[in-house]
């Protein structure tokens, strides 16, 4: 075996192969693009939305990633890895922490696009990627891989995943103008996106580190619980300390189901979306049933480490 092979068995990458998409995949990828594209102003956060026209993302198909890793790469020094699926957690991790975003390249079916559980080309790019322009968003990626790496050593990857699921994958923030999503899980997902701001149903929580670290989720539905950072100052401040001691603090504590709530939970209420300040939908809030996308690569990476 060379060692051009055994690097590439190692650390996962495959060719893109853009030329390869035929014409229906880059036709899905417009379809989402679009539905996505509308649904996402007034609920995706500014921060989102600016890092979203700055890619230069279009509608016209999948992007070629050696073009936008060169964008990304101008702007906050990441690049785009293209993998094959979920990668183990410390590959993941590692790349993260050298400013690299393995992103997988295939696009779901027609037949399946409200019904993912693994993260698709759709989701790391329009979720993931338009944050990673953002720099302070990027070091914050950056520093999670680093922890990731050393949560893995500490054995408390649980907890650290948690805080990924509902910060990176399933966050949302206050604003002036209400609640606004960051979550890539949420933004790629046109049911979530609107449930998450509209529906009355599920939890919205004042972000809290070492609640968010004892709370279990769910990937095989909606959310049943979000937590709302103020800002994310006060996201990069929360995980900047050491995580050491707060694991061990938190691993005598009980876990906490993905519906409870606690004594110490400060509730917020979603922005009416009949309200002046809402989102303005005419006919109401529509929800597409069937969980977001993306949202097993942390699980299943631990399934698998377990077989
Ligand atoms: N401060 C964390 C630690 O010591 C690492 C971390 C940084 C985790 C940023 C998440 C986000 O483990
Ligand atoms: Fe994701």
């Amino acid at each position: 075996m060379t060692a051009v092979r055994q690097e590439a068995i190692s650390d996962f990458s495959i060719e893109q192969n853009w030329q390869d998409y035929t014409e229906e995949e880059h036709a899905i990828w417009r379809h989402l693009f679009q539905r996505q594209q509308r649904l996402l102003v007034g609920r995706a956060c500014q921060e989102f939305l600016d890092g979203f026209g700055a890619l230069g993302l279009a509608a016209d198909g999948i992007p070629d990633f050696g073009r936008l890793s060169e964008v990304l790469d101008a702007a906050t020094g990441w690049r785009l890895v293209a993998v094959p699926g979920l990668v183990p957690d410390d590959v993941f991790f590692a790349y993260l922490a050298r400013r690299r975003f393995p992103s997988t390249c295939f696009i779901r079916r027609r037949d399946r696009l409200d019904y993912l559980q693994e993260p698709d080309v759709f989701h790391d790019i329009c979720g993931h990627v338009p944050l990673l322009i953002n720099p302070a968003f990027a070091d914050y990626i950056q520093a999670y891989g680093e922890g990731g790496l050393k949560a893995l050593g500490l054995g408390h990857l649980t907890r650290l995943a948690r805080l990924y699921w509902y910060t990176v994958e399933f966050g949302l923030i206050a604003t002036e103008r209400g609640l606004r999503i960051y979550g890539s899980g949420i933004l790629s997902s046109a049911g979530e996106s609107v449930y998450c701001l509209d529906h009355p149903r599920p939890n919205r929580i004042r972000f809290d580190l070492r609640r968010v670290m004892r709370t279990c989720y769910r990937i095989d539905d909606f959310q049943q619980t979000y937590f709302v950072i103020d800002n994310f100052q006060q996201l990069f401040d929360a995980t900047r300390p050491d995580f050491a001691p707060i694991y061990r603090e938190i691993a005598a504590l009980p876990d906490i189901d993905p519906d409870a709530l606690i004594s110490s939970d400060q509730k917020l209420e979603p922005t009416p979306f009949s309200s002046p300040l809402g989102r303005g939908q005419k006919n109401g809030p529509q929800f597409d049933r069937g969980p977001s996308l993306g949202r097993k690569r942390l699980e299943d990476v631990r399934q698998h480490h377990n077989q």
